[in-house]
């Protein structure tokens, strides 16, 4: 298996190393593989070519990040994985499977960017429906849909439904949704942009515990690059339309960034910060990036 693969101009990082350092040993299986694809669009005002000889690995329990310009195609790579759409060229496989057998067997949790509740269903309805697919008995539902309410901060909202609640508290129905079933994978798309940042923090945190404590592979879509940075095993960067990965930058975090013992502390380390740089500069092709505040970037 090629651990991690480039787009075709891109500089190959040194992620042998890395791979081998303090991240738990991984499994053969990889969660996602994609290879060779490319997407076009077919629009009345002619062809757009939103992704160009994508090749990617996610190996199992890796939490890789997709960040890059709007309108470079993290969003359509997403559907793709998620066999919401057909890549025009290449193949794309999860856990070994197509992603077509994929979806049908719900090897995956799906948070994107509109949180996707059913209307007519209770917030706590809406948690329980990937239970329910799946034919958990109803008293285990229960526990199991107050403890995730819980976790996101939602256990007085069990009985309201989605339009009562603002966009930020829909996110988190919708990511409590996702992990229901605790999957192996998850492919979450820009999750917690409606978050106000104090929510936003706390989810990172408990996002980057539950990946480590159920060992589920995480595909992550984001504009921050400190988001990305805190959570990512390796943070793909792509370029402009057409989407290319343009390279991939594995987190350096020091002895203990393994992903369970990553805390509030890290976000101010000294080594948090140069991976934040690092992501930055290849965001910008590779150079250094002349700014005030080294290191600093908002959302
Ligand atoms: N169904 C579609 N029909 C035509 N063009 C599309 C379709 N979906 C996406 N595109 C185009 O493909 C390109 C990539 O879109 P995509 O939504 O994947 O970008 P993105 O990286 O997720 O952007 P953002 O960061 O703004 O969410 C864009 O140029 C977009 O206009
Ligand atoms: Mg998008």
């Amino acid at each position: 298996m090629s651990d991690a693969t480039t787009g075709s101009r891109a500089p190959r990082p040194a992620e042998t190393a890395q791979d081998a350092g303090s991240r738990a040993p991984r499994p053969a299986e990889s969660a996602v593989e994609v290879r060779g694809v490319d997407k076009v669009f077919e629009t009345r005002t002619g062809q757009v070519q939103a992704l160009d000889g994508i090749d990617l690995t996610v190996a199992a329990g890796e939490f890789v990040s997709l960040i890059g310009p709007s309108g470079c195609g993290k969003s359509t790579l997403m559907r793709l994985i998620a066999d919401l759409d057909d890549p025009t060229a290449g193949t794309l496989t999860v856990f070994g499977k197509s992603s077509r057998q994929a979806r049908l067997d719900q090897e995956y949790g799906i948070a994107f960017q509109q949180a996707g509740l059913l209307p007519w269903r209770t917030v706590a309805a809406n948690v329980a429906l990937p239970l329910e697919l799946h034919g958990v008995a109803s008293a285990d539902r229960r526990s199991r849909v107050a403890q995730l309410l819980e976790m996101v901060g939602l256990g007085d909202f069990a009985d309201r439904y989605p339009d009562q609640l603002s966009g930020g508290m829909q996110q988190r129905v919708a990511i409590a949704r996702a992990l229901a079933e605790q999957p192996r994978l998850l492919l979450m798309d820009e999750p917690f942009g409606a978050l106000d940042e104090m929510t936003r923090e706390k989810m990172q945190t408990e996002l980057v515990r539950i990946s480590a404590e159920t060992g589920a592979a995480v595909v992550f879509v984001t504009h921050s690059i400190p988001e990305a940075v805190f959570l990512s095993d390796r943070v793909v960067v792509m370029s402009p339309r057409p989407g290319r990965i343009q390279q991939i930058v594995p987190m350096r975090l020091g002895a203990d960034a393994a992903r369970a013992a990553r805390t509030e502390e890290l976000r101010e380390e000294r080594t948090f910060f140069d991976m934040v740089t690092a992501v930055r500069e290849a965001l910008h092709g590779g150079s250094p990036v002349a700014s005030g505040a080294r290191g600093v970037e908002t959302r």
